[in-house]
């Protein structure tokens, strides 16, 4: 087959490094390129701006479908890309919607997650098949765009939960190429793993094996994928699929720039004037995410204000919890529930002077930098996950030192755990006492541990992440 770009690299993710918004003042319908956030972005931009490397994504609402359709060549315009060769494929919004909310964020990450708590859940009907069918018909749409942008012997790293069938895909049309998969999620025990109708339990995990390597956050992780094989399939993982693990850490030379410029000056002023002189800040950021256990965070917070009412008029709850995945009616209502907690607890604690919980709902980068730079404590508390950057991000950026409030279920647990205050996340008493124990360390003791967790997360940056992925390939 011949290539079309002739890649020697290639990198596959559903989210690429740029979206784009249809600008509502342009009257030519003038799109407006936006750079991606996040772990998968930041440690996938290592690819850089290498001739020989394309990022295959898929469009995910109509700017980017428009952009694709005026993309010369396939690939998306290189000012917006900042250089990098992106092709980003037009997927039939239909196909895109049962893939991507049905089957990809509302079956796999509920199972990765383990976040199934309703008796009629999860629901594997006619409609779930019709949506894998559709989940099926999206990963064959990259399997066959990798397919033709890949150079003979080339090096595919496929990413995440969205992209589980594509190895095997890839592999049957190109036996010729090096194909790694990644998975940015936690991955679910067997016991969990099974809720799934056997035969799609075994397409999943068969997809992933049709991969030269399966690679994960955490050791953790990566068992549970192996025990999962031995559950469900006769042969265990196969001697031809190794098995990688590869943390990411946050990327201390990006953050400590950008969290000195001056628009993150600008935000830390307005944000301590809503703190209030001489208080302290819990701070959170995060996508509001089930997983993300913002309502218990907030409720361990209220358990705090009660049990120790010297804290009162002395602390604030900031809360940056950015809106996401809002096609769903689930994560709509959580949005909903984090907004009414966080005004319940408003009214029945706040002063004329003070509010104890500072709730930002829209997304804003530089804000969350000053967050950052004031937190006297951090709180991650996710029932479970992949590996969590705020967690590492936090103490590399803050400008007293903090202390780390910590889910024992996120992957960073194994490597920020001992310096941080560990808790089980769906103990909210337990986390109350957390919080409580991390406002009162001795500052000394603070700043000790807030200098080992940076140097903990910063210790595999994410060009570190990516370039020991492909080295692992080529082995
Ligand atoms: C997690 C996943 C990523 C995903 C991100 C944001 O980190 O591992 O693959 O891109 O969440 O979710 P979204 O649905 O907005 O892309």
């Amino acid at each position: 087959m011949a290539s079309r770009h002739g890649a020697e690299v290639l990198v596959a993710s559903n989210r690429g490094p740029v979206s784009y918004e249809v600008r509502p003042d342009g009257a030519d319908g003038s799109l407006h390129a936006k750079r991606g956030g996040g772990g998968l972005v930041s440690g996938l931009s290592a690819i850089g701006s290498d001739a020989s490397a394309v990022w295959v994504c898929a469009a995910l609402g109509d700017g980017d479908r428009e952009a694709v359709r005026r993309a010369a060549g396939g690939l998306l315009p290189e000012e917006d890309t900042g250089g990098q060769r992106v092709r980003m494929l037009d997927i039939d919004a239909a196909v895109f919607a049962d893939a991507y909310n049905g089957i990809a964020n509302s079956v796999l990450w509920f199972v990765h997650h383990m976040l199934y708590q309703t008796p009629l859940e999860p629901v594997f009907d006619a409609g779930f098949r019709r949506q894998w069918a559709s989940y099926r018909a999206y990963n064959e749409a990259f399997a066959r765009a990798l397919a033709e942008e890949a150079a003979p012997g080339a090096a595919v790293l496929i990413q995440d939960y969205h992209l589980a069938l594509a190895p095997r895909m890839l592999r049957e049309l190109r036996p010729d190429l090096r194909i790694g998969h990644f998975s940015h999620t936690p991955w679910a025990p067997p016991d969990y793993f099974r809720l799934l109708p056997d035969d799609i339990a075994a397409e999943l995990l068969e997809g992933i094996l049709g991969a030269d390597r399966a690679a994960f956050l955490t050791r953790r992780w990566a068992d549970a994928f192996t025990d999962c094989c031995r559950a469900v399939l006769d042969s265990g993982v196969p001697s031809g699929t190794r098995i990688g693990v590869h943390g990411l850490g946050a990327d201390a030379d990006f953050l400590r720039e950008r969290a000195h410029r001056e628009d993150v000056g600008e935000r830390m002023a307005a944000l301590r004037a809503e703190i209030g002189e001489g208080r302290r800040a819990i701070v959170r950021v995060d996508r509001t995410e089930l997983s993300k256990n913002i309502v218990r965070g907030l409720l361990a917070y209220r358990e705090l204000l009660e049990d120790h009412p010297e804290w009162r008029e002395r602390v604030v709850h900031v809360a940056f919890a950015y809106p996401s995945r809002q096609d769903l009616a689930v994560y709509r209502d959580y949005t909903a529930e984090v907004q009414r907690v966080a005004d319940e607890i408003n009214s029945t604690f706040g002063t004329p002077g003070w509010t104890p919980v500072v709730l930002h709902v829209k997304d804003d980068f530089a804000r969350s930098l000053a967050a950052y730079r004031l937190a006297d404590v951090a709180l991650v508390n996710p029932i479970r996950d992949g590996m969590n950057l705020v967690a590492k991000e936090v103490p590399v950026v803050s400008d007293e030192g903090c202390a780390l409030v910590l889910s024992r279920e996120a992957g960073a647990y194994e490597e920020l755990g001992e310096s941080a205050i560990v808790v089980n996340p769906y103990d909210i008493g337990g986390t109350a006492r957390a919080l409580h124990e991390a406002l009162t360390l001795p500052p000394a003791e603070r700043a000790d541990r807030s200098k080992q967790l940076a140097a903990a997360a910063t210790a595999l940056p994410p060009t570190r992440w990516f370039l020991d992925q492909l080295t692992a390939l080529d082995d």
